[in-house]
Parts: C-alpha cells; sequence; structure tokens
C-alpha cells in the first residue's frame, strides 16, 4: 500500500538494460529497444496513476553517440515512432512533453516530430513527460557555465550574483523541480552522467531487472522502498 501523502513529485529514470535483454533472448540489440517502448508506455501509466507531476526518461545519453551507426539510427528512427505514436495518447491523458538535452545534434526528422508533439502538448498540465535526449550533465553544466560567463563579461552579472540558484536557472531543467526519486533499472550502480546537479538529495532505487521487463508494478514498488527512507537534506 502506497501514502498518498508521500508521492514523489518528480520521477526520473535511466532505463537501462535493453541490449542485455535482447542479448539473453539472441535477438538483435534494436529488439530490446523496441521492446522498451513498451516499458515507457507502463512507467508513464504508473505515473499518471499515482499523480506523480514529472517524470524524467534518460533515452539517449551525448555518450551515446559513440555507439554503432546502426544503433543510433535504429534508436532515432523507433524515437520518431514512439513520439507519433504516442502523440494522441499524450493528448488523452493529459500529459506535456518537455526535452532536455543537445537536441541541435538529433536527425532534423527526429527533431521535428519532437517538437510538433512538444508543440501539441504544451498545455496540458497533468504529468510532465520529460525525455533526456543526447543529453548529458557535464556538458549542461559546462554549457550553463559558459552562459554565466557571457553574462559577466556582458555586464548582466556580477560576481556576487554567480549562485547554486543562478546556476540552476541556467540549465536546461531551470524550469522542472529536481527529482526526488531515481530509479535505474538493470541493476548498474551508477548515474551515467545523468542529472548530476539536479539528483543532489535525490533518492535511489536500483532496480535488478532489465528495462524491457519493466512493469508498473515495478515503478509502484520502487515509490513504497522511497517512502520507507527518510529524507534528512542534511539535517539531524
Ligand atoms: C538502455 O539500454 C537504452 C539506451 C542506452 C539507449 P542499453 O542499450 O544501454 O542496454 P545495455 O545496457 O547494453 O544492456
Ligand atoms: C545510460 O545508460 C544512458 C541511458 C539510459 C540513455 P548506458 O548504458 O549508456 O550507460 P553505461 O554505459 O552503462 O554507463
Ligand atoms: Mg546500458
Amino acid at each position: 500500500m502506497l501514502q498518498a501523502t508521500s508521492i514523489p513529485q518528480h520521477i526520473a529514470i535511466i532505463m537501462d538494460g535493453n541490449g542485455r535483454w535482447a542479448k539473453s533472448r539472441g535477438l538483435p540489440r534494436a529488439q530490446g529497444h523496441r521492446a522498451g517502448a513498451e516499458s515507457v508506455r507502463e512507467a508513464i501509466d504508473a505515473c499518471k496513476e499515482l499523480g506523480v507531476s514529472y517524470l524524467t526518461l534518460y533515452a539517449f545519453s551525448s555518450e551515446n553517440w559513440n555507439r554503432p551507426q546502426a544503433e543510433v539510427s535504429a534508436l532515432m528512427i523507433l524515437l520518431e515512432k514512439f513520439l507519433s505514436s504516442k502523440a494522441a495518447d499524450l493528448m488523452r491523458q493529459n500529459v506535456r512533453l518537455q526535452v532536455i538535452g543537445q537536441i541541435d545534434r538529433l536527425p532534423e526528422s527526429t527533431r521535428e516530430t519532437l517538437q510538433k508533439v512538444i508543440a501539441q502538448t504544451a498545455s496540458n498540465d497533468s504529468l510532465t513527460l520529460v525525455l533526456a535526449l543526447s543529453y548529458g550533465s557535464r556538458e549542461e553544466i559546462t554549457a550553463a557555465t559558459r552562459k554565466i560567463a557571457q553574462g559577466l563579461l556582458d555586464g548582466c552579472w556580477k560576481m556576487e550574483d554567480i549562485t547554486p540558484e543562478l546556476l540552476a536557472s541556467q540549465l536546461d531543467t531551470a524550469a522542472i523541480p529536481d527529482p526526488d526519486l531515481l530509479i535505474r533499472t538493470s541493476g548498474e550502480m551508477r548515474v551515467s552522467n545523468f542529472l548530476l546537479w539536479q539528483i543532489s538529495y535525490a533518492e535511489m532505487v536500483i532496480v535488478d531487472k532489465f528495462w524491457p521487463d519493466f512493469r508498473q508494478g515495478d515503478l509502484f514498488a520502487a515509490v513504497a522502498e522511497y517512502q520507507k527512507r527518510h529524507r534528512r537534506f542534511g539535517s539531524v
């Protein structure tokens, strides 16, 4: 049983293990990514049911560009198909789509599909689904630092204006509260360049299943685990 009073406002998920899921079945890696799309649907439905306000999904990292070209292309095509087929559901479910990451690096058709669905869902206001695409936290913090340095050079800011709040306001996540709960599937205990700044006080739950096997019940179980934690934020 989950307590309705302490549902995380923001859940972030590192969706990992698609390749190993496929390999364990003797399938090509792309089949694992395809199967993972179903788990994305389940995660969205579970967040809707719980009344979570933000769900951020790590779908493609800055480092994932280093994968074989064929896998990168398959992922981009899959993403476009997912967005096109999911747009009507997002509208029906009152879900707003947003994106973080270096989207100018995405192929033009992927970017266009993405921007179309973002515009279409812009005034939906139940759940905000944030896709991290071509996202890397170090790149994000570096870009924010550049903007602040430019602001200093231009005289918009003084040295004493540089605070954690100013830096946070220059990140891609400026308008998004920090995650309360960070889930990673496939049992790996690392953050792989994901939201390094924003997860300072997130509770982490590692799920020992490959992402394509992740179901609504697994998300509910992660929230139940979250509700057992005692968040202290450095206090007593
Ligand atoms: C996660 O699964 C999806 C992406 C990173 C795009 P992986 O593709 O990393 O699968 P594993 O970790 O190799 O099994
Ligand atoms: C993290 O998974 C990136 C995404 C889930 C999109 P990776 O599979 O790329 O991370 P590593 O290589 O295990 O650190
Ligand atoms: Mg992986």
